[in-house]
């Protein structure tokens, strides 16, 4: 079950929780309420009585005590002390009712935790980064040989590769332009070598405000339908509000299987290209 359906059956339980707990409580309050009648408060009046059945209970004690006679004199039975369980106080249905709303308005509390601590958990698995095998981790994306030869044509033109689960263009790049280009010695470049051109993997986000970059294949560049910036398909920052080149992520060549992996957790920022590695525009512009 994805995080998205735990967070949304957490939402719905967590709120049927607290309608329960809501509806419940109005309809207790409902039951408790009644007329204020003025009169004194029977509890107190209880309470008086057994304060001075207990004093006068306690008193002869007391006194027995205080007028202890010598031991050759006749002792009399004082009264014997009350029974606490007489002295009992018992509620009145007004006094029951407050507990019972103390002992729902606790519950209502205790719900509103339960929810607040579900909303928490759910929050958190729905952010929590996933670790494996998606946009942020490394991505396979394709056998290095098989991705240039869907790349680059016949005529020496280049069609990019986009790779979804990277976010990514694929582009070529021969590696003798590396040295002098605005991303020399950072690790965008893989797979090149005996001749043969070198890959690299551009964000498909616009640097101005992150609209998709679609590519344009007749102009030989990438060109933004939200405010016509537009970048060169090494990534080159050529015209319009873009304030940098495009963003490309680090790569690497996987060794066993000569296969070009993404690194989609390492964004790489390069400022505007001032020496330009290919040429734009190559033909007509598709904006
Ligand atoms: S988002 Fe691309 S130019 Fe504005």
């Amino acid at each position: 079950m994805s995080a998205s359906t735990l967070f949304i059956i957490g939402i719905v339980g967590a709120g049927l929780l607290v309608i329960v707990g809501v509806l419940t409580v109005a309809m207790r309050r409902g039951e408790d309420a009644g007329p204020i009648t003025g009169e004194f408060d029977k509890r107190a009046k209880r309470r008086d009585q057994a304060a001075t059945k207990s004093k006068q209970a306690g008193g002869g004690e007391t006194a027995v005590a205080v007028m202890a006679p010598p031991e050759d004199e006749d002792v009399t039975p004082t009264a014997p002390p009350a029974d606490p369980l007489a002295m009992r106080e018992e509620l009145t249905p007004a006094e029951m009712g407050v507990e019972r709303r103390k002992f729902f308005n606790r519950s209502l509390l205790v719900i509103f935790g339960i929810f607040l601590g579900q909303f928490a958990i759910a929050g958190l698995a729905f952010l929590w980064p996933k670790l494996k095998g998606g946009f942020g981790t490394p991505i396979n994306a394709g056998n290095i040989n098989d991705l240039r030869a869907e790349i680059i044509q016949s005529d020496g033109s280049i069609v990019p590769k986009f790779v979804a689960s990277a976010q990514s263009w694929i582009v070529p790049i021969p590696e003798a332009e590396v040295p002098e280009s605005s991303f020399a010695g950072l690790p965008v470049v893989a797979g090149g070598g005996s001749g043969e051109p070198a890959l690299m993997a551009m964000w498909q986000r616009c640097v101005h405000l992150g609209c998709r970059l679609p590519s344009c294949v007749p102009s030989q560049g990438f060109e933004c339908p939200c405010h016509g910036s537009r970048y060169n398909f090494h990534g080159e920052y050529e015209s319009g509000p873009a304030p940098r080149n495009m963003d490309r992520f680090a790569v690497e060549v996987d060794g066993d299987t000569n296969s070009l992996i993404v690194l989609t957790g390492q964004v790489i920022q390069t400022s505007r290209a001032k020496v330009k590695t290919i040429a734009y525009p190559q033909g007509p512009s598709c904006i």
